[in-house]
């Protein structure tokens, strides 16, 4: 079989540098050689037009070039406020359908864990708009993007959403992951389309009872809550069990849905 030329590895896109799953690194596919943490000054204009998987060497070491998956740009962001684990905010995705070409708002940005996986969801014809009113982490969040090549898809914010709330309306889900949920329901519920699905990530069952009530009290419709719990397992022959270490806690989800009342009439949606 030829190579797929839309497949070949192209100038500026992002690559993952792999030795080993512990020696790899993310950079941008330059034509000019470029400096890489660790490795030292590396030349990686041969790889572009080349299939992916394509080997580069640095003195006695071959490195292969690869197209990162989300699982790889998770794996290396940089961390400042407690991230939304890949468990959760998978499942976030699917509660609220946000796919290619989706419009999507967020609070807050923190490292830009959920935004990570907001960006690669919507695709390069969505939009992601993430807000946080602390800038020293969303300047974090904004370096996570931008190693992963994300950065275009997605619009920063500062702004306190409980005071301010979203300028964005018509878009297809909000997810809030900040404290006091319960205070940007009524800038989310303005912010969505109708049919729009809104998510909630809070660590704490205190909070997730006050915003659930606080979502069935504005009126939105498909309340649910869950936890998500994950067992890595230890693969061996003849010895197979689960991991002894388990991610005891990290937080919970609530999703809900706005389906106004209908037009001329009470309905289902009338607070
Ligand atoms: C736990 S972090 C978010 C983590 C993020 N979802 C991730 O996966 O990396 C919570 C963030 O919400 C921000 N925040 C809290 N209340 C806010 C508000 N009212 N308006 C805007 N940002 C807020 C905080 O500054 C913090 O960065």
């Amino acid at each position: 079989m030829g190579t797929d030329a839309s497949r070949t590895l192209r100038a500026g896109e992002v690559v993952l540098l792999r030795r080993t799953e512990g020696d790899s690194f993310l950079v941008s596919l330059s034509p000019d050689p470029v400096l890489v943490p660790g490795i030292g000054v590396f030349d990686l204009a041969p790889a572009i037009g080349k299939p992916e998987g394509w080997p580069l060497s640095m003195g006695s070491r071959t490195y292969r070039v690869l197209r990162p998956s989300l699982r790889d740009l998770v794996a290396r962001m940089r961390r400042r406020a407690q991230i939304i684990t890949p468990k959760d905010a998978q499942h976030l995705l699917y509660l609220t359908g946000v796919g290619p070409s989706s419009r999507v708002v967020e609070a807050g940005s923190g490292s830009g864990g959920l935004t990570l996986f907001l960006a690669w969801a919507v695709g390069p014809s969505g939009h992601v708009v993430s807000y946080d009113r602390r800038p020293e982490h969303q300047a974090v969040a904004r370096e996570n993007l931008a190693a992963a090549g994300l950065l275009p898809r997605v619009e920063f914010k500062e702004a306190d959403v409980a005071v301010h709330g979203f300028e964005e309306t018509d878009v297809d889900a909000v997810f809030l992951d900040v404290p006091e949920p319960w205070t940007v329901l009524e800038a989310a519920w303005t912010s969505l389309h109708p049919g729009g699905y809104l998510a909630l990530y809070v660590p704490t069952y205190n909070q997730l009872e006050r915003g659930v009530r606080a979502l069935r009290e504005r009126g939105f419709q498909e309340v649910s809550a869950l936890e998500l719990l994950e067992r890595g397992l230890h693969v061996g022959e003849g010895g197979t069990r689960p991991e002894f270490e388990v991610l005891g806690h990290t937080g919970f989800l609530a999703s809900a849905r706005k389906i106004p009342p209908a037009p001329g009439g009470p309905g289902e949606g009338t607070p």
